[in-house]
């Protein structure tokens, strides 16, 4: 029996700072899958323009999201990193999932709901379709896993769900045509063309939440700057924000389960546990019952010791502009080889001429 090639495919959009919640819950993860999987890392350009983008800056934070994987510790000749724009497949495959997805799934998806806000009439077309254009991102390489923080799950859900349709409506035709693949789905063995890609949404900072209200996720969109660590802040900004920081007046408690009913002790100590690659409950056995005055400046350093470094690298690759846009052209010829392969089985699967 074949089985899908584990690969790894995750994105990250090119719109303003990336910050501790990007860092925390994607690319940190990014880093540590490469010792295990073949990874594709994509900077997804294509998803930022559903909201219009100033075009100068798209590119330069096309080029600063890429320096942020380069300086994290992503092996660009090893893996894959490119950016999304460059390899055509994304696209035409998104036509066709476009074709395979249905208005309802797409009408219950939240983040569209939140992002067009009361305006839905003025929305893109883009940003309503977004979730299909993922699916592609992922499907065109056949990616069996996807690192992602909690605000993606719905989507990767979709993701499967548009997997499972195509595998089921052509499934006649890629038996003919001997592209299938077994699988199982439940109990079922099945055949299908892509995998039912399962999200990596693990450890202790899957959702970070902003600084100033343990209620809201970290965003690069909350207009204080307060509310979030940016990848680029000096050690001064980084210990202003986290002592600056909303909490409640109690001590920290002894174990995780204390933390109910408290996001911003559960904020802050999720993120120290996830800078230390520890677990919440290790992190309360050494502050439980400690005040927040002393827990603070503990996790600013933490933080420093962790972004400083890669502040730093990320300044010193941003300036070779001729390196970035190397890696960013090699990864997508690389990336083109693999997407290019999958759209061929595609036009055929669907019934599609081609060369
Ligand atoms: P984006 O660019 O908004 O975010 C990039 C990654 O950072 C994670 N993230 C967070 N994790 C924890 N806490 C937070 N506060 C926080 N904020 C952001 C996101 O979950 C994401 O993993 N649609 C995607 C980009 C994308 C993609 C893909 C991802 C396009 N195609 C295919 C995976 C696979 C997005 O907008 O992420």
């Amino acid at each position: 029996m074949t089985s899908f090639k584990p690969i790894v495919f995750s994105g990250v959009q090119p719109t303003g700072n990336l910050h501790l919640g990007n860092y925390l819950g994607a690319i940190k993860k990014f880093v540590a899958l490469q010792q295990s999987h073949d990874c594709i890392y994509c900077v997804v350009d294509m998803h930022a323009i559903t909201v219009w983008q100033d075009p100068v800056e798209l590119m330069n934070s096309t080029r600063e999201v890429t320096a942020a994987f380069l300086a994290a510790g992503i092996d660009a000749e090893k893996h894959i990193v490119f950016n999304q724009s460059r390899v055509a497949q994304h696209a035409e495959l998104a036509w066709v999932f476009n074709c395979v997805a249905r208005m309802g799934w797409l009408n219950r998806m939240t983040q569209f709901k939140e992002k067009a806000g009361k305006d839905r009439e003025n929305a893109s077309v883009g940003l309503f379709s977004y979730p299909n254009l993922m699916a592609s991102d992922i499907l065109v390489y056949r990616a069996t896993h996807v690192p992602v923080g909690d605000d993606q799950k719905q989507h990767l859900e979709l993701c499967r769900d548009i997997a499972q349709k195509f595998n089921n409506d052509y499934s006649e035709r890629i038996a003919d045509l001997k592209l299938g693949v077994e699988m199982m789905v439940g109990r079922e063995k099945i055949n299908g063309y892509f995998p039912l890609t399962e999200p990596l949404i693990e450890g202790p900072a899957t959702r970070i939440m902003s600084l100033r209200d343990g209620t809201k996720k970290m965003s690069k969109s909350d207009p204080s700057d307060l509310s979030r660590i940016n990848l680029t802040d000096d050690t001064d900004a980084i210990a202003k924000k986290f002592r600056k920081a909303r909490t409640d007046p109690d001590a920290l408690p002894s174990e995780s389960a204390g933390l109910a009913g408290r996001p911003e002790a559960d904020n802050l100590v999720g993120i120290y546990a996830a800078l230390a690659d520890s677990s919440k409950d290790d992190v309360l056995r050494e502050f439980g019952g400690r005040q927040f005055s002393e827990f603070k400046p503990a996790l600013a350093d933490l933080a420093v010791a962790n972004l400083a470094p890669v502040a730093g690298e990320m300044r010193r690759i941003s300036r070779d502009l001729t390196y970035i846009d190397g890696v960013l052209g090699d990864g997508a010829a690389k990336a083109r080889t693999i997407a290019g392969e999958t759209m061929g089985h595609v036009r055929d699967i669907v019934g599609l001429l081609q060369d």
